[in-house]
């Protein structure tokens, strides 16, 4: 079988391709990546001369190459996307332009060359936020995005679907929470708390950290992945359940990881448009035999030990980048809530 991944130079990609490679040896990927300031090709560096490896430099909304990169493809799997909710409340339109023009004509090229599956990568925050004592989302639940980033992914997610009803496009979706794993880039909350953490500095906890969050182990989502290419229903979605847990009790056990004390919390505003809590109700998939392994409170531990072990990876990406979450809440100050 011949693969697209899109955006596999990205944090979740590389470790799915990791997976891919590891778990179906005989398959052949093709990773299409733009390469934008989240794509990071050393983190595929270990399988970059593997025959069964092709690296493409290109822009999904760019019509002719994703033509060429769909040459003899069987399945798409579709995770390039522009991910960060910060950079949204300060660029929205590029997050348009790349989740919502770039899956249509991803979206396209599929139809045009026949593939056997398209499967598209979203996120929980599509269907908004949730208070204490709401239940958890369900795939029925109805769309309530509230960030750029969720209303573009909402977006994708209503192009897929529509591909699927209007011209029969094999589409399959998964929505999940918040990943955590390698070679997760240090501008998101638990690589960005761990590094500071490594380097002395203090990690800006939003609020009293109360949000919550689901959590979920990358190696969890590649494998759920592939569970939905072959147990799947073509033109279903399935939500993949993590754990919830509270910024504050992430920050207190990765704080208790490194022997650390509450004095290295900084305590900042909210973002704008900050969801509450996001939960996830994933009984559809489960009910097909799929099940989580890994376990956020025993996993932080090694994931802690992965950055130590590998500065030579997030060091770089650090150095005289800006720090987006405070640029979104300068530029938009006085609407902060
Ligand atoms: N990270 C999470 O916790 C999470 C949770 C749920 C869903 N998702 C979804 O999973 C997918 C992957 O997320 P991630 O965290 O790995 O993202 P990421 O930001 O780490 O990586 C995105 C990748 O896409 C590439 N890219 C961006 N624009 C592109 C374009 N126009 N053309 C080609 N490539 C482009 C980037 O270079 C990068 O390699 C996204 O669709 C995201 O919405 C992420």
């Amino acid at each position: 079988m011949k693969l697209l991944i899109t955006g596999g130079a990205g944090f979740i990609g590389s470790n799915f391709i990791h997976y891919w490679l590891k778990s179906h040896p005989q398959d052949r990927i093709v990773n299409l990546d733009a390469l934008t300031y989240a794509g990071h090709p050393e983190s595929l560096k270990d399988i970059e001369t593997n025959p069964n490896y092709q690296f493409i430099k290109g822009d999904i909304a760019d019509g002719n190459t994703v033509e060429q990169a769909m040459d003899g493809i069987d399945v798409v799997v579709h995770f390039a996307a522009e991910s960060h909710v910060d950079r949204s409340i300060i660029d929205p339109l590029q997050f348009v332009r790349t989740n919502v023009l770039g899956t249509a004509v991803l979206l396209n090229a599929a139809l045009e060359a026949k593939i056997k599956r398209f499967h598209h990568v979203s996120t929980d925050e599509v269907y908004g936020e949730l208070g204490l004592e709401d239940p958890p989302f369900t795939e029925d639940t109805p769309y309530n995005p509230r960030t750029p980033y969720s209303a573009s992914k909402a977006g994708s997610d209503h192009l897929v679907r529509a591909y699927f009803e209007t011209y029969g496009l094999p589409v399959t979706i998964t929505n999940c929470a918040n990943n955590y794993g390698p070679y997760h880039d240090p501008e998101k909350l638990i690589p960005r708390f761990i590094t500071n953490l490594l380097e002395g500095e203090k990690v800006p906890l939003m609020g009293k950290g109360e949000n919550i969050r689901e959590w979920l182990h990358v190696g969890d989502h590649a494998e759920a992945i592939d569970f939905v290419l072959q147990k799947g229903e073509v033109g279903e979605t399935y939500l993949i359940q993590g754990e919830e847990k509270t910024n504050m009790e992430i920050t207190q056990t990765l704080l208790s990881i490194m022997g650390l004390d509450e004095s290295m919390i900084e305590f900042v505003e909210h973002r704008l448009g900050h969801d509450f809590r996001y939960a996830i109700n994933g009984e559809k998939l489960k009910s097909l035999g799929w099940e989580r392994k890994h376990s956020v409170d025993s996993d932080l531990q090694r994931i802690v030990g992965w950055y130590k072990e590998n500065e030579w990876w997030w060091k770089p990406l650090k150095e005289g980048r800006p720090i987006v979450d405070r640029m979104a809440q300068k530029s938009y100050g006085s609407k902060i809530h």
